[in-house]
Formats: C-alpha cells, sequence, structure tokens
C-alpha cells in the first residue's frame, strides 16, 4: 500500500511541540488524569486501582461500547467497536470497503486521511470542493453529480475540519436519500459531534441514519481526552463490524486497558465534560469574533457552526504560509495554512478549543499589526 505523506500530521510532527501555543489545534484542552479519576464512582475507582495490564477484548471493553451506543439513538452495544482513535477507523473502514474497483466520494478540503487511505486502497476517489464563497456549504447536487454505478462510500465529515461547517437538516437528509437511493454506503466523521454552536443544529448520527450507515466517533474533541487514544466505530451492520474486526487484528489488536477504563468514566460523566468543552468555545468563540470584526478586509472567516476550528483567510496580498511560518518564528504561535489542505486561497486553520487561545490571539494580533499594518 502507498500511503501519501499526510501533511497535516507531518505539519504537526514539526511544530506540535515546539510551538509555544498552537492556535490551530483541533481538540479541546486535555483534562487531567485526576479530573478524570475524580469524577470515577465507588466501583469504577476500585476498577481503576485493580486492573490488570493485560491484552483487553478486542471489540473494545464491553462497559465502553455501552456507553458509547448511548450516544446514539438505534445503536446497542454490539454495535460499536472501539478503536485506537477516529484515525484508526477511518484506516480501518477505507480498507474494509475500498479496492480497484470500487469509487468513493470525499469532500475538499478535509481531514486529508478520508480521502488519502481510500486512494491508497486503490480506489477511485471524487472529491467535492467546498468554497468559501458559498459559506463552505455542502451542495448534495454536486454529490449526487459525483456518482458512478461503482460508488460506494460517501464519507462525510459533520461538523467539518478545516471549516467548521456543519450541513442544515434538510441538506444532510438529502445525503441520507441519495446515499440510500444510489447503494451508496454513508459514513459520517462525527469526532467534532456534539459541539455544535447551537445545539438545535445537531444532525441524526450517521449511523442511526440507515441500517448499513456508518458513524465515526472519538474521545478527542468534544469530550477532551485526545491522549486516549479511543475512537469508534458504530454501525447497525454487523457483517461490516466483523470484517473490520478481523482488519483490527493486523493494526492494533486490542485498545489500552486503562484508557479504556478512564473513557468509561470520562463518558458516564460527559454532560459535565460537554458542558466544559462547550464553555471552552463559546468564551474563545466570542473573541474571535470581536478580532474578525476589528480585522474584516484583513482576516475574513465564514463562522463555523460547530467543532472548534474554522478555516479563516488572510485576505491581504501577504502570502499565509510566509505568515505563519514568521508568526511562529517570531512568537511561538501556530495557525496552519491551507496548503496542508492543499488549499490554494491564503486560509488558514485557527483553532479555538485551548484554553491559552486569548493569549495566543492577542500575539497574533500583535505580530499582525506589525508585519500587516
Ligand atoms: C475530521 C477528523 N477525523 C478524524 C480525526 C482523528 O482523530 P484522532 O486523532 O483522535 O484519532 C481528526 C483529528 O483531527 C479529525 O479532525
Amino acid at each position: 500500500m502507498n500511503l501519501e505523506d499526510f501533511a497535516l500530521e507531518r505539519f504537526f510532527a514539526r511544530w506540535e511541540f515546539k510551538a509555544e501555543m498552537l492556535l490551530c489545534a483541533s481538540d479541546i484542552e486535555g483534562l487531567a488524569m485526576r479530573e478524570v479519576l475524580s469524577m470515577a464512582d465507588e466501583a469504577d475507582r476500585r476498577r481503576w486501582d485493580e486492573l490488570t495490564l493485560g491484552y483487553t477484548e478486542s471489540p473494545g471493553l464491553p462497559a465502553l461500547r455501552e456507553q458509547i451506543a448511548g450516544l446514539y439513538e438505534h445503536i446497542c452495544s454490539d454495535e460499536v467497536l472501539v478503536f485506537s482513535g477516529a484515525q484508526e477507523a477511518i484506516f480501518a473502514l477505507n480498507n474494509v470497503l475500498l479496492g480497484p474497483e470500487d469509487h468513493a466520494i470525499v469532500l475538499k478540503p478535509a481531514y486529508e486521511s478520508l480521502a488519502q487511505v481510500a486512494v491508497a486502497a486503490g480506489a477511485q476517489v471524487s472529491r467535492i470542493q467546498l468554497r468559501e464563497s458559498e459559506g463552505w456549504r455542502l451542495d448534495t447536487s454536486a454529490v449526487r453529480a459525483a456518482l458512478r454505478p461503482n460508488t460506494r462510500l460517501i464519507f462525510l465529515n459533520e461538523p467539518h475540519n478545516p471549516t467548521g461547517g456543519l450541513s442544515d437538516r434538510q441538506t444532510f437528509d438529502g445525503l441520507v436519500a441519495i446515499a440510500a437511493e444510489s447503494g451508496a454506503r454513508l459514513a459520517v466523521d462525527e469526532v467534532y459531534r456534539f459541539l455544535e454552536f447551537e445545539p438545535a443544529n445537531r444532525l441524526p448520527a450517521g449511523a442511526d441514519t440507515a441500517p448499513n450507515a456508518v458513524s465515526i466517533g472519538v474521545m478527542s474533541k468534544a469530550f477532551g481526552l485526545a491522549g486516549l487514544r479511543i475512537g469508534w466505530i458504530a454501525t447497525r451492520d454487523r457483517q461490516l463490524l466483523a470484517r473490520l474486526a478481523a482488519f483490527k487484528d493486523y493494526t492494533t489488536i486490542c485498545a489500552s486497558a486503562p484508557a479504556e477504563l478512564l473513557a468509561v468514566i470520562a463518558l458516564k460523566s460527559r454532560a459535565r465534560l460537554l458542558e466544559r468543552s462547550r464553555g471552552i468555545v463559546h468564551s474563545n468563540l466570542a473573541l474571535l469574533d470581536d478580532f474578525f470584526g476589528r480585522w474584516s478586509g484583513t482576516f475574513e472567516w465564514v463562522r463555523p457552526r460547530g467543532g472548534s476550528i474554522g478555516f479563516a483567510r488572510l485576505a491581504r496580498a501577504a502570502d499565509v504560509d510566509r505568515f505563519a511560518e514568521g508568526m511562529v518564528h517570531d512568537t511561538g504561535v501556530l495557525i496552519m495554512p491551507g496548503s496542508v489542505f492543499t488549499d490554494t486561497g491564503n486560509h488558514f486553520r485557527i483553532g479555538f478549543g485551548r484554553t491559552n487561545m486569548p493569549e495566543a490571539l492577542t500575539k497574533l494580533e500583535t505580530y499582525a499589526v506589525r508585519t500587516l499594518g
């Protein structure tokens, strides 16, 4: 299998632990271990103290699968398969579903593994271009036009990385209908789910829409626990789950025992965790609204509708790659130029899930005053 370098992850490999402040991270500020353990009830605390560090059950700890199933309307715990992060789930799903005879539809820009693993699996991949001028909205007619007789997979991402876009209900229902009519399978990467700015805009989970549809979720974003590396696939398609489980035998076999138990504890307290995450996002968003208002004409963005990231634009002759490189060297603050997503529109990803975002934004502003005038 011939995988292209994952430009976003290579970018982070260079900067993530070198830059002082990440103004482009997509995760929510990680919780401390003591905070997670303080949420444990007595029984879970005992399980934690007595946990043996052997192999774990390959499909995932039953108590964890039960907690995950609770995030869906029509999914039971047997219909959840735990992976080491959403990334492993994406890797397994594309490999299990796609081969050289198959066609997949993926958005552009996107979290690139959604497309690149499909390409590496030999599949034909059509990209649906999202445009800032259209509010980054997904056009259902473009998806319909991209369909081929061998389209096996339509891969969505709601809310979307990097734009923070979130389809409205009518569009989403249209996409569900297109998948059903065409026989393609709908997969929805929902790692930013539960971070919709207006809870009423939350879409149904992909896996709840059709018996063969798939949801991908993770502890990294809305739940603020990226270091657990716990992700999952939920689907009512048991045959697919069996193939995914067999594939996982070649990747990680099973998840980490401490991570699974910590995820159980966290999901039992999910209301509290989600409130914390939304609190961080909303207070940072208010600062960003103010910033983009004051810097209109220099920095523009389509305000995201969910998640913890947006795709802003440096609306001046200055090249955003050079701006980003200069800023991280001078101030230690990192933004992510759109070139990482093969974007050519001078965009950059900005993240607002971290508690030091106010300070990072102030530094960006000072740097912009100095270099852009
Ligand atoms: C859309 C999307 N899917 C999947 C992932 C992978 O999540 P994880 O790194 O927690 O496995 C990310 C991470 O940024 C993402 O943005």
